[in-house]
């Protein structure tokens, strides 16, 4: 992990989807850097476990029960944590989901699908944005770093929602971050590639079930390390940590010239 301590020492973040993968890897790197982190997800078991490996290395934090597709769970978020620390220095909208039927062509995509990536991915960025907008040009200053993806840049069969959910973050990005520029508020993407998060593991599984022709009796993991070799020009994973120091580095101060950015973490997927 990079060091950041300099940038985060004291600092206040929020990092949505905290429970688990990416954003629990976010939050442990930004709590590793000295930051007072919130753990906001819906999952309750699994957020307090990761607020407890924090005080377990003396960082200060606390876990809100949070569901972003709620605009008064997102208000209580941000109100829980200016209750507890005063201030908020730092968001990550890191919730993300693909809905019910992931792993399936176009035309086995269902309204169910598109409506569920696009309620979490974009309407929960959208939501959790827009609580901290007067917040940060109030007090002068502010970093927001949302979760896009590879796919949001290439669209990728068998995620087609998905896909498309995912540009439209990087596109409500590019927005927001023109609106908050002239109040030096940085706002940018991380693209993750391809991490063995619980995402691919039921990806890999439903994969390797509608695409028998090409995945014929891989496990999910090899259904992933065989995407990779399709998809990675560097042949290899990347990791949660891969995608928090991405998301640290964007919010340090080496990055406040860096605005409106959608940084690929995907070992070169975007020129394959
Ligand atoms: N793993 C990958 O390869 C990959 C690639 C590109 C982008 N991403 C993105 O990275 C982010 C993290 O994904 P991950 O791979 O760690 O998956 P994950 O499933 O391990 O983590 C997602 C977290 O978001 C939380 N969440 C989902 N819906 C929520 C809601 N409505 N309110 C609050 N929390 C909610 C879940 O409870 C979970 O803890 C997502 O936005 C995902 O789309 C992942």
């Amino acid at each position: 992990m990079a060091d950041f301590r300099e940038d985060f020492e004291g600092k206040v973040v929020i990092v949505t989807g905290a429970a688990s993968g990416l954003g629990k890897a976010t939050a442990l790197g930004f709590g590793n850097a000295g930051a007072k982190v919130v753990v906001a997800d819906k999952k309750v078991e699994e957020g307090k476990e990761v607020c407890s490996e924090l005080k377990g290395m003396g960082t200060e934090s606390i876990f809100v029960e949070t569901d972003v597709t709620s605009e008064d769970s997102v208000k209580n978020m941000i109100d829980t944590t200016l209750k507890t620390f005063d201030v908020l220095d730092i968001l990550i909208n890191n919730a993300g989901t693909g809905g019910p039927h992931l792993g399936q062509p176009f035309t086995r995509t269902e309204a169910v699908d598109w409506d569920t990536s696009y309620k979490v991915n974009v309407r929960g960025t959208f939501y959790c944005c827009k609580a901290v907008y007067d917040l940060f040009i109030k007090q002068g200053h502010g970093k927001i770093v949302n979760m896009a993806s590879i796919a949001g840049k290439t669209g990728a069969a068998a995620i087609p929602h998905y896909s498309a959910s995912k540009a439209a973050v990087i596109n409500l990005t590019q927005t927001l971050a023109q609106e908050l520029a002239p109040y030096g508020i940085n706002v940018n993407c991380v693209c993750p590639g391809l991490i063995y998060t619980s995402i691919w593991k039921g990806l890999g599984y439903l994969m390797g079930k509608n695409y028998p022709e090409v995945f014929a009796d891989m496990s999910p993991r090899e259904v992933f390390l065989a995407t990779i070799d399709k998809m990675v020009p560097m042949k290899r994973e990347q990791t949660e940590e891969d995608i928090a120091n991405a998301a640290m580095f964007l919010c340090s101060d080496a990055a406040k010239n860096i605005t409106a950015q959608a940084l690929n973490v995907c070992g070169g997927a975007e020129i394959k």
